[in-house]
């Protein structure tokens, strides 16, 4: 009998008496796949340390690279192709080399690699006769995902539906629907350096002008500063806050009743791991609710891994949330909002709404996420951060002429990690990205200037022990820029 046989990840079939409960039921297919997962356990088990390519495979690796860029017609990011098997954090690649993942797919692994849990749980998705769900084609697993996720938000918001999307995109494009219909408004109010996704109107509405060279902007937006701890240090935070409001209120004034929404990142991903104050956005979010425009909190990159469960209960702003998403490590994503702002028939649909297997993952990621260790001040997450913190320290110490100029480490929280080398510059720090990740380690930058190395580590499976192994390795990368 397998270790790992118990599955909390019970089926969603509601009927125990259809032919498909039976087929979820059956014992020849338990047997099975406890089989397969005790092989996946043990083969992860191999998987202990960093290493370079085994022999022979470099070539072989090389020429994957060279068929996937002729297909992409662009060379790859990074050089990752995956073996298909890691474990926790270390990933092995196709060349037989190993790696330790602390970026995770842009924060989507949070479990890490070859979970046993996760992969029965994909496993018993695999058993439907449809992995892609929609709108005329669903089992109940994408509603048992998004229930779910809505009991959670229940604790602290007033969030009471929410549809699946295929990407965190399609859920921010979801959400700006929801938001228009509901108030009538066509402007966005959003934050400098915020960033929503590839469509053509999260490009219009993100601010970085690199992703949307030769693009059309479809969609007027008005952007706000985001919270300047700097700023607000020098002058005093109630002036920053008073200037910001008088801002906000010019922006309303100029275009009355036009704004259908304001959107809060409130730890801001890609804009440079920024993290906001409370006082900043509860004031923001009192005038917008004094004006009837909409909040939405786009917690795609947060959500999970900050030391409460959803970004605004870690700023206590739950009740100001009027529409809400979440993508990325729920592998399913979701635009959700309250009672309010359900849309009118036909507004939120599609062919494809996302697949079984990431629907039943997300339900595990968040049933395991609900009863961990992990949240609170002294829980597992604000750990890691603090050792996290200790290692990044230690190394400005012991190299200080890495770290000159822009503050090293900045004043983060739980599992998105930043540090700072070389005065926030691109190119150094992109090439240290890449000279670390030959050392064993794949990480990648964000910001938008200065520039910072990030870091999204799958937190609920590290070991306090694995920081220093992982530094080890950043050291020797940036001693070869
Ligand atoms: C805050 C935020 N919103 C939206 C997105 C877009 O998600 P996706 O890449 O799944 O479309 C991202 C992706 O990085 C994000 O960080």
């Amino acid at each position: 009998m397998s270790m790992l046989s118990s599955s909390p990840a019970s089926p969603a079939h509601p009927a125990a008496a259809t032919v498909g409960a039976g087929l979820h039921a059956s014992p020849a297919v338990r047997r099975a796949i406890d089989t397969i997962v005790d092989e996946i356990a043990a083969h992860s088990a191999k998987v202990t340390d960093t290493r370079g390519p085994l022999p022979g495979l470099k070539e072989e690796y090389d020429a994957l690279m060279a068929r996937a860029a002729a297909v992409r017609g662009r060379a790859l990011l990074y050089p990752y192709l995956g073996s298909g098997v890691g474990n926790r954090g270390l990933v092995e690649l196709a060349d037989g080399s190993v790696k330790w993942d602390m970026i995770c797919g842009i924060g989507v692994n949070f479990f890490g690699h070859s979970d046993a849990d996760l992969a029965r749980a994909s496993l018993e998705a695999g058993l439907d006769d449809v992995n892609k769900h929609g709108n005329l084609s669903s089992n109940f697993e994408a509603y048992a995902f998004v229930e779910t996720l809505l009991k959670e938000a229940a604790r602290h918001s007033r969030l009471k539906h929410g549809y699946v999307a295929t990407s965190g995109a399609m859920a921010n494009e979801n959400a700006l629907k929801v938001c228009m219909q509901k108030t009538g408004g066509t402007r966005v109010l959003a934050f400098k350096d915020c960033f929503m996704g590839r469509s053509l109107t999260m490009l219009a509405v993100g601010d970085n002008h690199v992703g949307r060279e030769g693009l059309p902007i479809n969609t007027h937006v008005d952007y706000m500063p985001f919270f300047d701890p700097i700023a607000a240090d020098r002058m005093g935070k109630s002036r920053f806050i008073d200037m910001c409001l008088w801002h906000l209120d010019q922006y309303v004034t100029r275009y009355p009743g036009q704004h259908a929404c304001f959107i809060f990142e409130l730890v801001q991903g890609e804009g440079g791991f920024n993290v906001g104050d409370r006082d900043y956005f509860k004031t923001l979010m009192d005038y917008c609710r004094s004006k009837k425009i909409a909040i939405w909190d786009d917690e795609i990159q947060t959500f999970g891994r900050l030391p409460r469960m959803f970004a605004y209960e870690q700023y206590d702003l739950g009740d100001y949330v009027d529409v809400f998403c979440v993508g990325k490590m729920t592998q399913g994503c979701v635009t959700a909002f309250t009672e309010e702002y359900a849309p009118k028939a036909g507004l939120l649909s599609g062919t494809f709404t996302g697949e079984g297997s990431s629907f039943r993952i997300g339900r595990r990621v968040i049933e395991r996420l609900r009863d961990g260790d992990f949240y609170g001040d002294q829980g597992a997450f604000a750990r890691h951060h603090a050792i996290f913190r200790e290692q990044a320290k230690a190394l400005i110490a012991k190299r200080p002429e890495w770290f000159p100029a822009v503050p090293a480490v900045g004043d983060l929280v739980g599992g998105m990690m930043r540090f700072t080398p070389y005065g926030g510059d691109k190119a150094k720090i992109t090439a240290a990205a890449r000279a670390i990740f030959d050392e064993g380690v794949i990480l990648f930058s964000c910001g938008h200037g200065p520039y910072h190395v990030r870091m999204l580590p799958p937190l609920p499976v590290m070991h306090e022990s694995d920081w220093p192994r992982v530094f080890a390795c950043i050291e020797r990368g940036m001693a070869k820029v």
